[in-house]
Protein backbone atom coordinates (compact mmCIF):
# COMPACT_ATOMS: atom_id res chain seq x y z
CA UNK A 1 0.00 0.00 0.00
CA UNK A 2 1.22 3.74 -0.84
CA UNK A 3 1.22 5.48 2.20
CA UNK A 4 2.04 9.29 0.18
CA UNK A 5 -0.29 10.76 1.63
CA UNK A 6 -3.69 12.06 -0.18
CA UNK A 7 -6.92 13.85 1.01
CA UNK A 8 -9.71 11.03 1.72
CA UNK A 9 -11.98 11.71 -1.36
CA UNK A 10 -10.17 14.48 -2.90
CA UNK A 11 -7.66 14.07 -5.91
CA UNK A 12 -4.79 17.01 -4.95
CA UNK A 13 -1.69 14.75 -2.97
CA UNK A 14 -0.38 15.84 -0.21
CA UNK A 15 3.65 17.27 -0.29
CA UNK A 16 4.53 15.13 2.50
CA UNK A 17 6.43 11.45 2.26
CA UNK A 18 4.51 9.85 5.38
CA UNK A 19 6.36 6.26 5.08
CA UNK A 20 9.82 7.81 5.43
CA UNK A 21 7.85 10.23 8.38
CA UNK A 22 6.39 6.85 10.08
CA UNK A 23 10.30 5.16 9.99
CA UNK A 24 12.25 7.88 11.41
CA UNK A 25 9.82 8.63 14.00
CA UNK A 26 9.29 4.44 14.90
CA UNK A 27 13.35 4.35 15.42
CA UNK A 28 13.37 7.86 17.82
CA UNK A 29 10.36 6.49 19.55
CA UNK A 30 12.37 3.28 19.98
CA UNK A 31 15.24 4.87 21.12
CA UNK A 32 13.46 6.69 23.89
CA UNK A 33 11.20 3.68 24.73
CA UNK A 34 14.59 1.53 25.87
CA UNK A 35 15.91 4.61 27.42
CA UNK A 36 13.21 4.72 29.69
CA UNK A 37 12.44 1.03 30.16
CA UNK A 38 14.73 -0.68 32.45
CA UNK A 39 17.33 -3.50 30.80
CA UNK A 40 16.28 -7.10 30.45
CA UNK A 41 19.16 -7.90 33.21
CA UNK A 42 18.20 -6.06 35.75
CA UNK A 43 16.41 -8.09 38.13
CA UNK A 44 13.64 -9.27 38.53
CA UNK A 45 14.81 -10.24 34.75
CA UNK A 46 11.74 -11.82 34.18
CA UNK A 47 9.34 -8.96 34.27
CA UNK A 48 11.73 -6.67 32.25
CA UNK A 49 12.07 -8.97 29.42
CA UNK A 50 8.12 -9.63 29.37
CA UNK A 51 7.20 -6.03 29.15
CA UNK A 52 10.19 -5.40 26.30
CA UNK A 53 9.19 -8.41 24.57
CA UNK A 54 5.27 -6.78 24.06
CA UNK A 55 6.91 -3.06 23.41
CA UNK A 56 9.22 -4.01 20.89
CA UNK A 57 7.62 -7.07 18.52
CA UNK A 58 6.58 -4.33 16.25
CA UNK A 59 3.86 -2.10 16.82
CA UNK A 60 2.74 0.62 14.30
CA UNK A 61 3.48 3.28 16.78
CA UNK A 62 0.34 5.20 15.94
CA UNK A 63 -0.17 6.66 19.52
CA UNK A 64 3.49 7.96 19.85
CA UNK A 65 3.46 9.62 16.82
CA UNK A 66 0.35 11.40 17.16
CA UNK A 67 1.74 12.81 20.34
CA UNK A 68 5.04 14.14 17.88
CA UNK A 69 2.80 15.41 14.96
CA UNK A 70 0.36 17.35 17.72
CA UNK A 71 3.32 18.84 19.06
CA UNK A 72 4.61 19.96 15.66
CA UNK A 73 1.75 21.39 14.47
CA UNK A 74 1.40 23.75 17.32
CA UNK A 75 5.08 24.89 16.82
CA UNK A 76 6.53 22.53 19.94
CA UNK A 77 9.80 20.43 19.76
CA UNK A 78 9.40 16.35 19.34
CA UNK A 79 12.33 16.30 22.31
CA UNK A 80 10.19 17.52 24.81
CA UNK A 81 6.83 15.25 23.55
CA UNK A 82 8.77 12.42 23.40
CA UNK A 83 8.42 11.15 27.52
CA UNK A 84 4.25 11.61 26.96
CA UNK A 85 4.92 9.85 23.51
CA UNK A 86 6.62 6.49 25.52
CA UNK A 87 4.07 6.71 27.90
CA UNK A 88 1.00 6.66 26.10
CA UNK A 89 2.48 3.88 24.10
CA UNK A 90 3.55 1.67 27.67
CA UNK A 91 -0.57 2.24 28.56
CA UNK A 92 -1.64 1.12 24.68
CA UNK A 93 0.81 -1.84 24.87
CA UNK A 94 -0.33 -3.21 28.69
CA UNK A 95 -3.71 -2.60 27.37
CA UNK A 96 -2.90 -5.05 24.45
CA UNK A 97 -1.33 -7.50 27.35
CA UNK A 98 -4.37 -7.78 28.83
CA UNK A 99 -6.62 -7.54 26.27
CA UNK A 100 -5.08 -10.92 24.91
CA UNK A 101 -5.23 -12.71 28.30
CA UNK A 102 -7.60 -15.70 28.32
CA UNK A 103 -9.78 -13.88 30.58
CA UNK A 104 -10.90 -11.25 28.22
CA UNK A 105 -10.06 -11.46 24.70
CA UNK A 106 -8.23 -15.14 24.17
CA UNK A 107 -5.72 -14.20 21.74
CA UNK A 108 -2.51 -16.30 20.65
CA UNK A 109 -0.62 -13.67 18.45
CA UNK A 110 -0.40 -9.99 19.25
CA UNK A 111 2.43 -7.87 16.27
CA UNK A 112 3.52 -11.19 14.87
CA UNK A 113 4.52 -12.90 17.45
CA UNK A 114 3.07 -15.31 20.50
CA UNK A 115 1.29 -13.09 22.88
CA UNK A 116 2.65 -12.40 25.80
CA UNK A 117 0.96 -14.78 28.46
CA UNK A 118 1.75 -17.47 25.83
CA UNK A 119 5.11 -17.24 26.00
CA UNK A 120 5.75 -15.87 29.94
CA UNK A 121 2.84 -17.51 31.65
CA UNK A 122 -0.54 -15.88 32.59
CA UNK A 123 0.90 -14.46 35.86
CA UNK A 124 3.98 -12.31 34.21
CA UNK A 125 1.29 -11.27 31.66
CA UNK A 126 -1.05 -9.71 33.83
CA UNK A 127 2.40 -8.70 35.58
CA UNK A 128 3.74 -7.27 32.82
CA UNK A 129 0.85 -5.34 31.76
CA UNK A 130 0.71 -3.88 35.50
CA UNK A 131 4.08 -2.71 35.13
CA UNK A 132 4.08 -0.92 31.99
CA UNK A 133 0.87 1.11 32.96
CA UNK A 134 2.78 1.95 36.41
CA UNK A 135 5.90 2.73 34.28
CA UNK A 136 4.39 5.17 32.07
CA UNK A 137 3.59 7.44 34.82
CA UNK A 138 6.67 8.13 36.30
CA UNK A 139 7.88 8.24 32.65
CA UNK A 140 5.16 10.80 31.98
CA UNK A 141 6.27 12.71 35.27
CA UNK A 142 10.21 13.09 33.22
CA UNK A 143 8.38 15.53 31.08
CA UNK A 144 8.86 19.56 31.80
CA UNK A 145 6.49 21.72 32.98
CA UNK A 146 5.47 24.07 30.52
CA UNK A 147 3.28 27.67 31.41
CA UNK A 148 0.06 26.67 30.96
CA UNK A 149 0.38 23.33 31.63
CA UNK A 150 1.39 21.61 35.00
CA UNK A 151 2.64 17.93 35.41
CA UNK A 152 -0.74 17.49 37.58
CA UNK A 153 -2.32 18.21 34.10
CA UNK A 154 -0.02 16.21 32.45
CA UNK A 155 -0.86 12.86 34.83
CA UNK A 156 -4.20 13.46 35.01
CA UNK A 157 -4.83 13.53 31.19
CA UNK A 158 -3.11 10.01 30.99
CA UNK A 159 -5.05 8.73 34.36
CA UNK A 160 -8.42 9.96 32.76
CA UNK A 161 -8.01 8.27 29.50
CA UNK A 162 -6.76 4.85 30.96
CA UNK A 163 -9.11 4.50 33.87
CA UNK A 164 -12.32 3.09 35.01
CA UNK A 165 -14.15 5.98 32.78
CA UNK A 166 -12.99 5.75 29.79
CA UNK A 167 -10.33 2.93 28.26
CA UNK A 168 -11.14 0.36 31.18
CA UNK A 169 -14.74 1.33 30.55
CA UNK A 170 -14.49 0.49 27.19
CA UNK A 171 -13.15 -2.24 27.52
CA UNK A 172 -15.74 -3.75 30.46
CA UNK A 173 -18.57 -2.74 28.20
CA UNK A 174 -17.08 -4.86 25.66
CA UNK A 175 -16.47 -7.86 27.53
CA UNK A 176 -20.07 -7.39 28.33
CA UNK A 177 -21.65 -6.76 25.22
CA UNK A 178 -20.27 -10.27 24.33
CA UNK A 179 -22.82 -12.15 22.62
CA UNK A 180 -25.73 -9.92 23.54
CA UNK A 181 -27.76 -7.38 20.78
CA UNK A 182 -26.02 -3.94 21.75
CA UNK A 183 -27.62 -1.12 20.13
CA UNK A 184 -25.25 1.37 17.87
CA UNK A 185 -25.40 3.88 20.81
CA UNK A 186 -24.08 1.12 22.91
CA UNK A 187 -21.59 0.39 20.04
CA UNK A 188 -20.43 4.05 20.02
CA UNK A 189 -19.90 4.24 24.06
CA UNK A 190 -17.60 1.05 23.62
CA UNK A 191 -15.04 2.44 20.78
CA UNK A 192 -14.78 6.00 22.08
CA UNK A 193 -13.62 4.89 25.61
CA UNK A 194 -11.26 1.77 25.09
CA UNK A 195 -9.66 3.13 21.82
CA UNK A 196 -10.65 6.50 20.82
CA UNK A 197 -9.87 8.09 24.49
CA UNK A 198 -6.39 7.04 24.30
CA UNK A 199 -5.61 8.33 20.68
CA UNK A 200 -7.49 11.23 21.84
CA UNK A 201 -5.05 11.83 24.97
CA UNK A 202 -2.43 11.41 22.32
CA UNK A 203 -2.66 14.03 20.66
CA UNK A 204 -4.07 16.25 23.18
CA UNK A 205 -0.44 15.50 25.22
CA UNK A 206 1.53 16.53 22.38
CA UNK A 207 -0.19 19.68 22.30
CA UNK A 208 0.18 20.08 26.08
CA UNK A 209 3.74 19.61 25.56
CA UNK A 210 4.12 22.62 23.29
CA UNK A 211 2.42 24.96 25.26
CA UNK A 212 -0.55 24.63 23.43
CA UNK A 213 -3.23 27.65 23.05
CA UNK A 214 -6.61 26.57 24.76
CA UNK A 215 -8.47 26.87 21.28
CA UNK A 216 -5.46 24.33 19.89
CA UNK A 217 -6.55 22.11 22.14
CA UNK A 218 -10.08 22.32 21.50
CA UNK A 219 -8.99 21.30 17.63
CA UNK A 220 -6.56 18.93 18.76
CA UNK A 221 -9.18 16.96 21.17
CA UNK A 222 -11.60 16.83 18.23
CA UNK A 223 -9.12 15.40 15.63
CA UNK A 224 -8.33 13.13 18.35
CA UNK A 225 -11.79 12.10 18.65
CA UNK A 226 -12.72 11.60 15.80
CA UNK A 227 -9.98 9.67 14.51
CA UNK A 228 -10.02 7.68 17.40
CA UNK A 229 -13.44 6.66 16.72
CA UNK A 230 -12.11 6.15 12.85
CA UNK A 231 -9.47 4.08 14.36
CA UNK A 232 -11.25 1.03 16.10
CA UNK A 233 -13.99 1.00 13.04
CA UNK A 234 -11.29 0.18 10.83
CA UNK A 235 -9.94 -2.08 13.29
CA UNK A 236 -13.19 -4.09 13.07
CA UNK A 237 -13.00 -4.12 9.43
CA UNK A 238 -9.94 -5.19 8.98
CA UNK A 239 -10.17 -8.28 11.43
CA UNK A 240 -12.93 -9.70 8.69
CA UNK A 241 -11.23 -8.58 5.44
CA UNK A 242 -7.64 -9.32 6.44
CA UNK A 243 -5.70 -12.36 7.27
CA UNK A 244 -3.74 -13.06 10.64
CA UNK A 245 -0.42 -13.11 8.84
CA UNK A 246 -1.60 -9.48 7.38
CA UNK A 247 -2.22 -8.07 10.46
CA UNK A 248 -0.37 -9.83 13.03
CA UNK A 249 -3.05 -10.88 15.14
CA UNK A 250 -5.79 -13.76 14.58
CA UNK A 251 -8.41 -12.39 12.26
CA UNK A 252 -11.84 -13.45 12.47
CA UNK A 253 -11.99 -13.23 16.23
CA UNK A 254 -15.20 -10.97 16.57
CA UNK A 255 -17.16 -12.86 14.51
CA UNK A 256 -16.02 -15.86 16.48
CA UNK A 257 -16.85 -13.94 20.01
CA UNK A 258 -19.40 -12.31 18.92
CA UNK A 259 -17.81 -9.48 19.50
CA UNK A 260 -20.01 -5.72 19.13
CA UNK A 261 -18.64 -4.41 16.36
CA UNK A 262 -19.21 -2.05 13.38
CA UNK A 263 -19.63 -4.06 10.87
CA UNK A 264 -21.99 -6.92 12.67
CA UNK A 265 -24.25 -4.08 14.09
CA UNK A 266 -24.42 -1.34 11.16
CA UNK A 267 -23.03 -3.44 8.22
CA UNK A 268 -19.86 -2.86 6.14
CA UNK A 269 -21.04 -0.44 3.91
CA UNK A 270 -21.88 1.90 6.63
CA UNK A 271 -18.93 1.15 8.66
CA UNK A 272 -16.57 2.32 5.69
CA UNK A 273 -19.15 5.57 4.88
CA UNK A 274 -18.74 6.55 9.27
CA UNK A 275 -15.03 5.91 8.80
CA UNK A 276 -14.56 8.16 6.13
CA UNK A 277 -16.58 10.93 7.38
CA UNK A 278 -14.89 11.02 10.84
CA UNK A 279 -11.66 11.02 9.29
CA UNK A 280 -12.79 14.22 7.04
CA UNK A 281 -14.47 15.97 10.48
CA UNK A 282 -10.56 15.10 12.02
CA UNK A 283 -9.15 17.00 9.03
CA UNK A 284 -11.53 20.04 9.51
CA UNK A 285 -10.37 20.55 12.70
CA UNK A 286 -6.55 20.77 11.74
CA UNK A 287 -7.41 24.02 9.90
CA UNK A 288 -6.58 26.16 12.63
CA UNK A 289 -3.03 25.24 12.46
CA UNK A 290 -2.37 26.90 9.27
CA UNK A 291 -0.19 24.01 7.23
CA UNK A 292 1.29 23.17 10.27
CA UNK A 293 -0.42 20.09 10.74
CA UNK A 294 0.92 17.85 7.48
CA UNK A 295 2.04 15.33 9.98
CA UNK A 296 -1.63 14.99 11.33
CA UNK A 297 -3.26 15.05 8.45
CA UNK A 298 -1.38 12.29 6.72
CA UNK A 299 -1.44 9.77 9.67
CA UNK A 300 -4.78 10.56 9.52
CA UNK A 301 -5.38 9.73 6.12
CA UNK A 302 -3.17 6.40 6.83
CA UNK A 303 -5.48 5.22 9.57
CA UNK A 304 -7.90 5.13 7.26
CA UNK A 305 -6.84 3.60 4.38
CA UNK A 306 -4.19 1.22 6.04
CA UNK A 307 -4.33 -2.59 5.43
CA UNK A 308 -2.87 -3.41 9.35
C1 LIG B 1 -4.74 -2.36 18.33
O1 LIG B 1 -4.06 -1.15 18.17
C2 LIG B 1 -5.73 -2.25 19.42
C3 LIG B 1 -6.81 -1.30 19.19
C4 LIG B 1 -7.06 -0.32 19.97
C5 LIG B 1 -7.68 -1.50 18.06
P1 LIG B 1 -2.97 -0.95 17.02
O2 LIG B 1 -3.55 -1.40 15.72
O3 LIG B 1 -2.47 0.44 17.09
O4 LIG B 1 -1.85 -1.98 17.47
P2 LIG B 1 -0.26 -1.92 17.27
O5 LIG B 1 0.26 -0.94 18.28
O6 LIG B 1 0.04 -1.51 15.87
O7 LIG B 1 0.19 -3.33 17.58
C1 LIG C 1 -8.65 -3.43 21.99
O1 LIG C 1 -9.68 -3.62 21.11
C2 LIG C 1 -8.79 -2.16 22.76
C3 LIG C 1 -7.80 -2.11 23.83
C4 LIG C 1 -6.79 -2.93 23.96
C5 LIG C 1 -7.95 -1.08 24.84
P1 LIG C 1 -9.64 -5.00 20.30
O2 LIG C 1 -9.82 -6.16 21.21
O3 LIG C 1 -10.54 -4.86 19.13
O4 LIG C 1 -8.14 -4.97 19.79
P2 LIG C 1 -7.44 -6.15 18.97
O5 LIG C 1 -8.29 -6.38 17.74
O6 LIG C 1 -7.36 -7.33 19.87
O7 LIG C 1 -6.10 -5.56 18.61
MG1 LIG D 1 -10.73 -6.52 23.07
MG1 LIG E 1 -8.63 -8.00 21.30
MG1 LIG F 1 -10.03 -5.66 17.16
Amino acid sequence: MSVTATRAGARRPLPFDLQSYLESRTLFINKGLDRFLPKETVKPATIHKAMRYSLFAGGKRMRPALTLAAATACGGTEEAAMPLACAVECIHTYSLIHDDLPAMDNDDFRRGKPTNHKVFGEGIAVLAGDALLTQSFEIAAQAKGWPRYSHQDLILELTKASGSLQLIAGQVADLEAEGRKVSAADLKYIHERKTSALLCCSVRLGGMSANCTAAQLKALTDFGYNVGLAFQIIDDILDITQTSEQLGKTAGKDTKAQKATYPSIVGMEKSRKLAKELTERAFASLKIFKGRAQALEALAHFLLVRDK
